[in-house]
């Protein structure tokens, strides 16, 4: 299915915002001009990831408890302790939504 979760000025160049969609937690993340979409809870102990940092050289979201980190545009885990993988979802900007597209 199909959601707008914002405008796109709303979600500036360096940002990352948390949208609650079906009870489930996901973050859009606008980073080097591209948009990207995961989930918003950490796989290790089930942290808040839309308080956490992005590393931008790297391409990385990192968790705020104990520095696990995931690839933004593949949800793959980097860094230990993070093991599994973050679901990743389509987000494109139509007109001036940010658009995704939910699986769950
Ligand atoms: S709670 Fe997120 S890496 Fe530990």
């Amino acid at each position: 299915m199909q959601v707008v979760l914002c405008k796109a000025s709303d979600l500036p160049e360096g940002a990352m915002k948390r949208f609650e969609l079906m009870g489930y937690d996901v973050l859009a993340i606008h980073a080097s001009g591209q948009y990207f979409a995961l989930d918003a809870a950490c796989t290790n102990k089930y942290a808040d990831l839309s308080q956490g940092t992005l590393d931008l050289d790297r391409k990385v979201l990192v968790c705020q408890e104990c520095r696990g980190s995931w690839d933004i545009a593949t949800g793959e885990p980097k860094d230990s302790p993070a093991a599994f993988p973050l679901t990743v979802y389509e987000i494109v900007l139509t007109g001036e939504d940010l658009v995704l597209t939910f699986t769950y």
